[in-house]
């Protein structure tokens, strides 16, 4: 533990929000290995226990919290118990987001519509608040909230969540200005294509099968087609998106507010 001391994100506290996903999760043992606490907070229990058991293990400071963004109060408790446990928090990963189905934008299905702005622009706006709140007591800190490149670009069949996307860089620019004057930093991450992962899989199948002009019904060729639009042309890894957050977080970055960090493009 002492040596731990000397690493860039000692005695700090990261909260992420969707911490037992795969950006989640990778973002935690990216923070932990650089010598941060991480709280976890996330609606898959099970997934929870099982990151919480590889923390622990490895002798890192952990909490976890059932906890649905959607709901004021999941996220009011939850922020009070890490609170409780490591009296501050000093960065937020405002990471949890649902992908919403594929569906061209003439038959998008309403209740789908509402689901995904509920978790990914209510949910953002509700741990962005409390956050703050909590930010503002302590002297300051640093948000990330997370977008995609889906939020710069607009594909297709993806309405609601492009939609949700460029609201949270739209959230992201009005919350840098108000949150400056108390040391507040808050920037997002759009991530484009990032693999192998449980969104990767599921967005080449559903493209292929939203029987659209722009990608062919085989899931295989879809995942070509994708990385064709890629400058890059391979796929971001997972721990390419924690560096990014990583970058966001830290004192490296203490004049950036406000600003959107596109990865790999494409698309
Ligand atoms: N993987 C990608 O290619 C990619 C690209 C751009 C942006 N993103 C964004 O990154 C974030 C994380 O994605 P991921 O790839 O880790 O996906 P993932 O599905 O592995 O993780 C998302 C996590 O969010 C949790 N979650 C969903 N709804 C929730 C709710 N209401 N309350 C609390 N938790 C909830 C899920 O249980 C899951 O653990 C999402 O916001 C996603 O839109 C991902």
């Amino acid at each position: 533990m002492t040596a731990r001391a000397t690493y860039p994100f000692a005695g700090k506290t990261i909260l992420i929000t969707g911490g037992a996903g795969d950006i989640g999760q990778a973002t935690a043992r990216r923070f932990a290995a650089d010598g941060a606490a991480v709280v976890l907070l996330d609606l898959n229990e099970v997934k929870l226990a099982e990151v919480k058991c590889e923390l622990e293990a490895n002798q890192i400071p952990v909490a976890t919290f059932c906890c649905d963004v959607t709901s004021p109060l999941d996220v009011a408790n939850a922020f009070a118990g890490a609170i409780e446990r490591f009296k501050r928090l000093d960065y937020v990963f405002n990471n949890a987001g649902y992908q919403g189905l594929f569906v061209r934008t003439d038959e998008y299905p309403e209740d789908d519509f509402e689901k995904v702005i509920n978790i990914n622009v209510t949910g953002v706006y509700r741990v962005l608040k409390v956050a703050a709140q909590h930010m503002r007591t302590v002297g300051g800190g640093s948000i990330v909230n997370m977008a995609s490149y889906a939020g710069v670009i607009g594909p297709p069949n993806m309405l609601a969540y492009s939609a949700s996307k460029f609201a949270v860089i739209g959230i992201t620019k009005t919350a840098a200005k108000d949150l400056a004057p108390y040391q507040i930093r808050v920037n997002a991450l759009s991530p484009s294509l990032i693999g192998p992962g449980s969104l990767w899989t599921r967005q080449t199948k559903l493209q292929a099968g939203a029987q659209s002009q722009y990608y062919d019904t085989d899931p295989k060729v879809v995942e070509q087609q994708m990385l064709s639009s890629v400058p890059m042309r391979r796929l971001g890894s997972l721990a390419e998106v924690a560096n990014g957050v990583a970058f966001l977080m830290s004192d490296e970055a203490c004049y950036i507010t406000g600003f959107n960090l596109e990865i790999t493009g494409g698309q």
